[in-house]
């Protein structure tokens, strides 16, 4: 019994040294010490020996079970070692080798002038408003004081949504003022950039999709000169203060008075040249003092309370701002423009 348990040991030994894995190692164990293993199938063995040798060959039994359960363990924590080593070395990253230079995008010069011309508004109290692009006729041209049947709702000229005329892509960001005048009280200070539609072709000065800012303000006592004072305030900012605008009579339904916003062509400055064909002034937004029909359409009484609104190009204005000559250039996202502002 003596040897075989030595023999046991020394094989049990060699067989742990060369275990390459845990799944290994696990097997060797099961093998040797397990239920059904050698080590356990010579202990059965002990009732037949002699009762004087049974202590003896019984200390013996532990002693090499002990050893191989030590040899074991030392292998297990070997082995995991050597696998996270070679995890490590799979998983190493070589830092010095030079990165793929990542292209840093930028703003739209578009939404560049936007956000300039937001910053300015905010600066003299104004609130931004975000509104629907799908809009109610309702909004876009009734309560706008355009009735049914005049001809800025033809069918020529508006996306329509449904065959009854009732829904439709908003012509103008006019309706935002019927909108803010519905959801607030005087007094009303906002500003409402955003997209519009029109069944336009495209060319250097059209798009079927452009963008406007609408401004509205309500309150006590508000004059055409409030009008013009921050229509030149934002002129200023924009295209510097030797800017000059001129108001030229228009006519708007939801405006009485309306106008025409000209800037003096920053190239000539009023004498005339290719930048504004020859006009000394380039035409900018339109306004006006808001009609008191559309007051009274929103529950805001004309007696007590009046105010302007103002609906600014947003391309045109971009275009003024960075000298940009073609419309297109703004949509057609060729990054050879785009990176130059
Ligand atoms: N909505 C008008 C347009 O699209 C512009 C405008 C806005 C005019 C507000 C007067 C007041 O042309």
């Amino acid at each position: 019994m003596k040897e075989q348990l030595e023999q046991i040991r020394a094989s049990a030994m060699a067989a742990l040294d060369q275990a390459a894995d845990a799944p290994a190692l696990e097997a060797l164990r099961v093998k040797i010490l397990g239920k059904k293993g050698e080590l356990t199938a010579v202990l059965k063995t002990m009732g037949a020996l002699p009762a004087e040798e049974r202590p003896a060959m019984g200390q013996m039994a532990n002693t090499v079970r002990a050893d191989i359960e030590k040899r074991l363990e030392q292998r297990r924590s070997e082995l995991s070692a050597q696998a996270l080593q070679a995890k490590l070395r799979a998983e190493a990253v070589d830092v010095t080798i030079p990165g793929q230079p990542v292209q840093q995008g930028h703003k739209h010069p578009m939404y560049k002038a936007l956000d300039e011309a937001k910053e300015i508004f905010i600066g003299m109290g104004f609130q931004i408003l975000d509104g629907p692009e799908v809009e109610l006729a309702e909004y876009n041209f009734t309560k706008l004081n355009t009735e049914e049947g005049h001809p800025a709702r033809d069918w020529s000229d508006t996306f329509y949504l449904a065959e009854d005329s009732s829904v439709l892509l908003r012509t103008q960001t006019s309706p935002m003022q019927i909108r803010a005048m519905e959801a607030m009280k005087p007094p009303i200070r906002i500003l409402a950039p955003g997209r519009v539609f029109r069944k336009d072709e495209v060319d250097a000065t059209h798009s079927p999709m452009f963008h406007q800012i609408e401004g509205l303000v309500v309150d006590k006592g508000i004059t055409m000169a409030d009008l013009k004072g921050t229509l030149e305030t934002l002129v200023k900012s924009l295209y510097g203060e030797d800017s000059v605008i001129r108001l030229r009579p228009h006519h708007f339904p939801f405006t009485e008075p309306s106008c025409e916003v000209d800037v003096q062509c920053f190239k000539c400055h009023g004498e005339g040249c290719p930048t504004c064909k020859g006009e000394g002034w380039i035409e900018l937004l339109g306004a006006g003092m808001v009609h008191p029909k559309v007051l009274e359409n929103c529950g805001i009484d004309p007696n007590e309370y009046s105010g302007f609104a103002f609906g600014i190009g947003l391309e045109r204005m971009a275009m003024r701002r960075f000298q940009i000559s073609d419309l297109r250039l703004i949509f057609e996202n060729d990054i050879r423009f785009l990176s130059q502002f």
